[in-house]
């Protein structure tokens, strides 16, 4: 299984920061891992062209779960692939909190990005009042099992297990509660995906280079999704070369 860093520039970037594009490029043009930024739709079309012929592939953070239509202002997966995305975020918390996404809606949304041929990254985590209430795990399994598509597999599905408060707060679990949760997440697929032991399980939330290495130590972490380290090259560089360790 080839590692996954992947970025998530959220509401961030503009064109000159294409600039951190380059300088990733050049920096790693032969990761051991696999490279992705996911940029605000804006910059999908300039990012996949400066990306080509490249390790780095470029994702949308949404999308529609309709393919076309009357949709003012939404993106559909093929509007995506069409602009040069090979992979989408979706059901990522700040989603569900903003635009009240449920786990049917996200599910919705990752079968029209399946049959697009998008790979679909899929969110879930807890927020701190549940972890603070002993729910953790009962929380995830449910998102989990809601959210995904039965056509999922491992070739085309990645989850990223994101503790919401760990998101943009510099706070992260301890690696004992990542290897927890992610332990947890093998298991559930297991039982549902004969491909399981080779879905990527990505850590999100406050991955930075300076803990990098230690989390990518912890069992089934295969990779990150990683927010406001994404955004130079610098910081996403030194995360990559951590994961190809
Ligand atoms: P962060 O964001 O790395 O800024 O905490 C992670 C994410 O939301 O994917």
């Amino acid at each position: 299984m080839k590692k996954l860093a992947a970025g998530n520039w959220k509401m961030n970037g503009s064109a000159a920061a294409l600039s951190q594009v380059q300088a990733l490029l050049a920096a790693h043009p032969a990761p051991s891992c696999e490279m992705l930024l996911c940029p605000p739709a804006t910059l999908i079309a300039q990012m996949s062209a400066a990306a080509r012929g490249s390790a780095l592939k470029i994702g949308g953070q949404d999308c529609h779960a309709k393919p076309s239509g009357a949709h003012t202002g939404d993106l559909s997966a093929s509007l995506l692939k069409d602009a040069g995305a090979s992979h989408v975020i979706l059901g990522h918390s700040e989603r569900r909190a903003d635009h009240l996404e449920t786990d049917a809606l996200v599910r919705a949304k990752a079968e029209a990005a399946l049959a697009t041929g998008l790979i679909t990254i899929i969110c879930v985590g807890e927020t701190e009042a549940q972890r603070d209430a002993g729910q953790t795990l009962n929380i995830i399994g449910a998102q989990l099992t809601a959210s995904l598509p039965d056509t999922a597999t491992a070739a085309t599905v990645v989850i990223a297990y994101e503790p919401v408060w760990a998101i943009g707060t510099g706070r992260t679990p301890t690696l004992g509660q990542i290897a927890e949760v992610h332990a947890f997440l093998r298991a559930r697929l297991t039982e549902r995906f004969p491909d399981a032991a080779q879905m990527r399980l990505l850590y999100g939330g406050s991955v930075k280079p300076s803990n990098a290495a230690e989390i990518f130590a912890v069992p089934h972490v295969d990779g990150a999704l990683v927010g406001g380290a994404s955004l130079l090259a610098a910081d996403f560089g030194a995360i990559v070369t951590a994961l190809g360790v």
